[in-house]
Parts: structure tokens; sequence; C-alpha cells
């Protein structure tokens, strides 16, 4: 399990970071906040106690703390990441001042940094901001926004934090350099099939493949080798992906029934059409050519239900349950029926999430019977959640 140092400094953007706080503790990281005297004017150290489960650190010399807890803290950290980063914090980042816990455990740390700036605008651009954020930017540390808009002192400029999930992407790119899954070979699938009717006309569906490409994306930034087999898709393919394109569910049997053996994971994401027309018409059907169509259907390959009959020791395989209803009924016989190691059941028809969004809701289940629900997060974190469990029974099967 990853541990993230979340410093908490003196902005009324801190209350956001109760929400990052949140969100990265439910990815799976260890999270501590180490939070500034200003800070805990803003929110209550309860606050994020709470959210966090651990402990939170205020001072380099709390009672009972203990002495070289700024050591300790900069040692297991394998991300420190301050937001809101104030003008003050990010001026004694730059100099090397250490003069409380958080600014000291910034000295003793090699991890990496993520800085979420919020301040005023006249601040923002003073040129000592200017400069020193160009100095942390020349030592490697990762600066996430600010962004634009209207600001807690009534005026309007850039200062704004960015939203707590723009700092988790910086985050995941940041622990993409101690990666969990470095060197791991998956096989990732995404988008929809199409199937021919005629020349100019297929049987499709509403999958965008973000989803697929999230997962792909992220397992890439986590030192994975990724080959991506996409439907047709509008996404661009994500940096470190090899990608294949496909059109039709039998093509889309035939690429991932010959990759996936060699992979260690492999994850359907693709909407695979499930009935296709039993021939296709070589020229278009004319409209005049009858009052009525009547198309004959016949069942594509089931890929991922292959996939379980062929897969190699310690592979681990993961479908994905697309549902309109009764969604854990549905998914636990999908379990059954296509005996995979994790089925991530959506429920397609909730708003906001599903096809073509860029949310998602989700319950995963495991083959040991295990379940767990997942609240709205964009589809890049729904992703890092899929890989740290994957990760997770690679390890169990001993990677
Ligand atoms: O692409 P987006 O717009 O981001 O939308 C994401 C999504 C809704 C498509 C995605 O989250 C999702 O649910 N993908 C699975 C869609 C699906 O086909 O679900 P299903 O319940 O019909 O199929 C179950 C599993 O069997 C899936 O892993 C599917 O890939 C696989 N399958 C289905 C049919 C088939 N012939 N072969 C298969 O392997």
């Amino acid at each position: 399990m990853n541990n993230i140092l979340l410093g908490v400094t003196g902005g009324i953007a801190a209350y956001k970071a109760v929400d990052l706080a949140r969100r990265l503790t439910l990815l799976g990281f260890r999270v501590k906040v180490v939070m500034s005297e200003n800070a805990t004017r803003l929110v209550g150290p309860a606050t994020f106690r709470a959210v966090t489960s651990n402990p939170v650190a205020l001072s380099l010399f709390a009672d009972g703390g203990a002495p070289m807890e700024h050591i300790d803290l900069a040692r297991e950290a394998d991300v420190v990441v301050v937001a809101p980063a104030t003008a003050n914090i990010i001026a004694k980042m730059a100099h090397g001042l250490a003069d409380d816990l958080l600014s000291t455990t910034l000295l003793a740390t090699r991890a990496p940094v993520v800085l979420a700036p919020a301040m005023n605008r006249e601040m923002w651009s003073h040129p000592a901001t200017v400069s020193n954020l160009e100095t942390l930017r020349e030592r490697g540390v990762r600066v996430v926004g600010p962004e634009s808009g209207s600001l807690a002192c009534g005026e309007e400029g850039p200062g704004r934090m960015s939203e707590p999930e723009t700092i988790v992407e910086e985050v995941l790119a940041a622990l993409g350099t101690n990666s969990l899954l470095a060197g791991v070979p998956v096989l990732v699938t995404a988008g929809g099939t199409r199937e021919a009717i005629d020349p100019v006309r297929f049987i499709g569906n509403r999958s965008s493949g973000k989803m697929g490409y999230a997962m792909a994306a992220v397992a890439a930034r986590m030192g994975a080798r990724v080959q991506l087999v996409s439907g047709p898709s509008a996404l661009e393919c994500p940096g470190g992906v090899e990608r294949v394109t496909v059109e039709t569910a039998e093509e889309m049997r035939e690429e991932v029934v010959e990759r996936a053996p060699a992979c260690r994971a492999v994850v359907m994401a693709a909407a695979v059409a499930d009935f296709m027309p039993v021939k296709a018409h070589g020229e278009k059907i004319k409209r005049g050519s009858a009052e009525k169509l009547v198309l004959e259907l016949v069942r594509t390959p089931d890929i991922l239900a292959e996939l379980s009959g062929i897969k190699p020791q310690g592979q681990v395989l993961v479908g994905f349950a697309a549902e309109t209803g009764e969604l854990l009924q549905r998914a636990r016989a999908k379990m059954r029926e296509k005996k995979v190691d994790m089925l991530v059941a959506n429920d397609v028809t909730h708003p906001g999430s599903g096809f073509d969004s860029d949310y998602n809701r989700a319950v995963l289940l495991f083959a040991d019977g295990r379940e767990v629900e997942l609240d709205l997060m964009p589809k890049a974190e729904l992703a890092a959640v899929i890989w740290r469990e994957v990760s997770a029974l690679l390890d169990i099967s001993g990677r």
C-alpha cells in the first residue's frame, strides 16, 4: 500500500483538502495529514482524522508524538501533496526554510512532491511567488493549477485551488515513478464493436471507449506494459500504450485470444456486441426495396467466457457488467457464468455515469465473495482503484 502525505496549509481552500483526503483514501492509499497552524483555524484536524482513519500531525513538539516524527513522515511517504499550498509554504520550500512540522518534513523528504497552490491573484503574480515556483519546478516539484475564477477575497483571476479530482490525477502521475505494475504485461479492451448490416450501416452501442482508455492510461502510468484492443473510438491512444483497433466482435476475439495468454492481467471493459447479423449485405439496402425489413441475428462469440477457459495460472481476469437494473443480482450471476476474478458492475442507466461520461459508479465483485460499492468518481480514479485491486490479486497469486 502506498503512503501519501497530505500537507494542508492555511488557505480558504483547506476545506477542499478534506475531499482530496477522502478520494485518496478511497483509492486505497494510506493517507497521513500534516496541518499548518493556520490550516487548523479553517478546518478541524478531527475531520481529516475521521476521513483518513489516521492521526493528524500538527507540531514538531506535539505531546506524545514521536521525537523525530518529521523524519518518519518524510521517509515513509511515496508522494507528498500540499493542498492548498499558500504563497508562504511555497516560499519556505523554495528557500529551504524549516520552522514547523510541514516545512521540516518537506525539506527532509525525497519523495515526489505535488503542490496545488491557492492564493489571491496579486500574490500569485508577484515576482517573488513566480520565481519561487520556477525554482521548485526546476527541482522537479509538480505544480497543479491554480485555476482562474472568483477568489475567496472577492476578486476574479488565477488563484483558485484545482479541484480535488485534478489533484488526484497529478498524485497518480507522480506515483507512476514508483509504480505498482512495473513491467507487468496487461491487456485492456475498450469501446463498442460494430456489426455490419450492409456497407454503410451497422449494429453498434453507446460505448465511447472512455472507461477502457482510462484503464489503459492508468496502467501505463503505473508502469505496466499495456496492449489496448479497441473498437472504433474518437479517443487518442494514451501515452505508452500499444493500441490495436478492431471493428467487430469477431475481430476483437481474434486479437484478444491471441494476446491474452502472455498477459498477467486482462480487463474486458469493451462493450462487445452480443448479436450480429447472420449475413452482411454486400450492397447498401435500398429503402424502396421493401416496406418492412427483418434482420436475422446470431450470437457473437463470448470473448470473456472463452478467456476464462484458457486462462493461464496466476492471470487475473477482470470483466465489466453493464446493467440496466437489478445491478447486484445480475452481476453476481454474470460473475458465476463468466468465472472471472473480478467483475466491475455498473448501472448504465444512472445519469452522469456509464456510457460516454467522464464519471462512473461501480460495485466491484470478487471471486472470494467480497463486494465493494464505490461512489461516483472520474473514470481515471475508478481505473486506479481497479488496478490496485488487480495488483493485490497478482501478489496473492505470486507475481
Ligand atoms: O466506453 P464508455 O463510454 O466509457 O462506457 C463504459 C462502459 C459502460 C462500456 C463500461 O463501463 C462497461 O460496462 N463495459 C462492459 C460492457 C458490456 O458489454 O457489458 P456486458 O454485461 O454486456 O458484458 C459482460 C462482460 O462480457 C464484459 O466484460 C464484456 O466485455 C464481455 N463480453 C460481452 C459480450 C461478448 N460477446 N463478449 C464479451 O467478452
